[in-house]
């Protein structure tokens, strides 16, 4: 018998009930937006089911203004997309199996292609508010990873992963063909929920990071580990603490998203369409 608490066998679990309650059959790519994206959800194409994420195994409800508890299975072209509005975070008390969980089930549910989107804060005045940037590494700095525990079950990898081409080189370059406005740059993942010090940004701008976050990391992990072609998209919302000497503020963080969401969402439906 398999263990039932296994976050493997509970993302198959979620996967089959999604699938039941989307009219059946694989999908092909996972889309989870992050804080502000969600308003510009309906220009990726046709709704055609939309299910509650609190009617899915596993799930836990977003606490997060700005994310919404809910996926619809959405037609972009000829490929059907798992589209997440909203994503579970660790600083909301989650595991890391918790806020991996969502990506975990959208590859059980046959997603070989994974578009992580955020909300960061940046350390390069060079990219302002509104800059979409293509991640292409990142610092974990949240002392934590989604593979800690018993040993995969099969048929997935064994923990060990190589994270060398984490974020695919392939979709970086696609979208950057896409949209050349759209900058690149390292992503340093930290717990919050509080934003950082100056002092911090200037540590993690020594480290070499570009842009700073409290998701994406560990759903990159786990995305890769199951085997799935990872895209990070990171939405500047502000410049990060220090760089442009005003208050951070979550508010200013979603007016952000709003005003930049549609052209992003374009850019991953074109990026989609070329896969
Ligand atoms: N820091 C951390 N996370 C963030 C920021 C920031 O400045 N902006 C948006 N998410």
């Amino acid at each position: 018998m398999s263990d039932p608490t296994d976050p493997f066998r509970l993302a198959e679990r979620a996967a089959a009930d999604l699938a039941e309650r989307t009219g059946g059959g694989d999908h092909d790519v996972a889309v989870v937006l992050g804080s502000g994206w969600a308003a510009a959800a309906d220009d990726l194409g046709a709704t055609e089911a939309t299910v509650s994420t609190g009617d899915l195994p596993g799930f836990v409800r977003s606490t997060v203004l700005g994310h919404q508890s809910e996926v619809r299975s959405v037609r972009a072209g000829d490929r059907r997309v798992l589209l997440f509005l909203g994503r579970v975070h660790l600083y909301e008390g989650n595991s890391p199996a918790t806020a991996v969980h969502p990506v975990r089930t959208a590859i059980a549910a046959g997603c070989s292609t994974v578009v992580l989107t955020n909300a960061a804060g940046s350390l390069d005045p060079d990219n302002g508010v509104g800059r979409g940037v293509v991640i292409s590494d990142h610092i974990n700095l949240t002392g934590l990873s989604p593979l800690t525990g018993e040993s995969p079950p099969d048929p997935y990898g064994a923990r060990f992963v190589d994270l060398t081409d984490l974020y695919s080189a392939r979709l970086r370059a696609l979208a950057h063909r896409v949209d050349p406005d759209l900058g690149t740059g390292v992503y340093a993942a930290l717990n919050g929920p509080h934003f950082e010090t100056p002092a911090e940004i200037h540590m993690l701008r020594t480290l070499g990071a570009d842009l700073v976050g409290m998701s994406t990391a560990l759903e990159a992990i786990a995305a890769r580990h199951m085997g799935a072609e990872v895209l990070g998209l990171s939405l500047v919302t502000n410049l990060a603490a220090g760089v442009s000497g005003e208050p951070l503020d979550h508010l200013e963080v979603l007016d952000a998203g709003k005003a930049a969401g549609p052209r992003m969402i374009e850019v991953i439906r074109q990026v989609i369409d070329a896969l």
